[in-house]
């Protein structure tokens, strides 16, 4: 058996997934469009060892139970026929299960070095429905992350494809982190609640294929104020849709609203910002490359140095390292 290490960039989403349609299968009720970011990456190493008894996993130095791993290594071994537990270590860049969507590039790192240690091909896995089914029951937005630049999910079958690969256009992705501890509400809990009983949820799922439609005609015309401002529609339509559901669903703090404020304010003044936010209270701005140092100067009012992360969009999960 083989070793294989693989690296995943975490994907910020431009056009939101909130809700599934087959919670089993983790097939979501609406598609998404998001940006794969250089820098913020999860780095896994996976190792079939005839010696274990059992799975072991190691996040950040700390050994885990996670029935998310076994179950992404117990597909990747039902396909190749391999027998064998792992051993698995694996960094995050961002901080674990605190709306970052660490579990991303996590599920992508973990599946693409699992997939290549147990010695399939992991060029052809994005491809691969055996594989794409796996990622995205780790994480329904880990698909994306297989791909760089900015990818698109199908809500019918969670095919991915690139709309615009890492090097097609000079954006960049400042995250204002204004916690570090985890989310209060899991995104998988989140989704259930909202669509039980927002009574939002039935219009956001009609509305959405609006939003994809305008987020490509963005893309492809290379339109970034209007792809700024449908992020910004698709971010508040999921956010009222969670705040409808009954107890209402918050992720939002006090300082996530001032944040958005100042990033409206800075594009009142003519520079190019345009604010979302995920499953957490954290506040991620798009922009141009050349506007960052301004957005970071902005956010540097608000938010210790520390705590504001940077990201260029980045290419898509792959094996950086192999051996026996
Ligand atoms: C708000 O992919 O974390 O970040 O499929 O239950 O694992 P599960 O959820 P997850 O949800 C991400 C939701 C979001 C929006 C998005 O990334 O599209």
């Amino acid at each position: 058996m083989r070793r294989a290490t693989a690296e995943a960039g975490i994907n910020i989403a431009l056009v939101k997934y909130w809700g599934k349609r087959d919670p089993a299968a983790n097939l979501p009720d609406v598609g998404s469009i998001s940006l794969t970011l250089s820098d913020l990456v999860t780095r896994t190493t996976v190792r079939f060892d005839p010696a274990l008894e059992r799975d072991r996993f190691v996040l950040d130095g700390l050994p885990r139970d996670d029935a998310r791993v076994v179950e992404v290594l117990d597909g990747v071994r039902a396909i190749a026929g391999v027998l064998h537990r792992a051993a698995v270590s694996s960094r995050n860049g961002v901080p674990t299960a605190s709306g970052l969507a660490s579990s991303a590039s996590g599920t992508a790192a973990l599946a693409t070095a699992a997939w290549a240690a147990a010695g399939l091909d992991p060029a052809a896995a994005v491809d691969d429905p055996r594989f794409l089914d796996l990622v995205r029951k780790g994480s329904g937005s880990a698909p994306r992350s297989l791909l760089g630049g900015l990818v698109e999910l199908d809500k019918e079958r969670g095919r991915v494809h690139q709309l615009c690969p890492e090097g097609g256009w000079d954006l960049a992705m400042l995250v204002a982190r204004l916690t570090k501890g985890p989310k209060k509400t899991l995104s998988r809990q989140g989704m259930a609640h909202t669509k039980a009983t927002s009574p939002y949820y039935a219009p956001w799922v009609a509305e959405h294929p609006a939003d994809l439609e305008a987020a490509r005609a963005a893309i492809a015309a290379r339109d970034l104020p209007l792809l700024g401002a449908v992020m910004e529609r698709s971010t508040c339509r999921m956010h009222a849709c969670m705040l409808a559901a009954d107890p209402p669903l918050r992720y939002w703090r006090g300082r996530t609203l001032d944040v958005a404020d100042a990033i409206e304010d800075l594009r009142a003044q003519g520079v190019g910002a345009w604010y979302t936010m995920d499953a957490g209270p954290h506040v991620k701005v798009l922009c141009a490359a050349a506007d960052a140092p301004q957005v970071r100067e902005t956010l540097s009012a608000l938010v210790p140095p520390d705590d504001i992360l940077e990201g260029r969009p980045g290419p898509g999960a792959r094996i950086v390292g192999e051996g026996p």
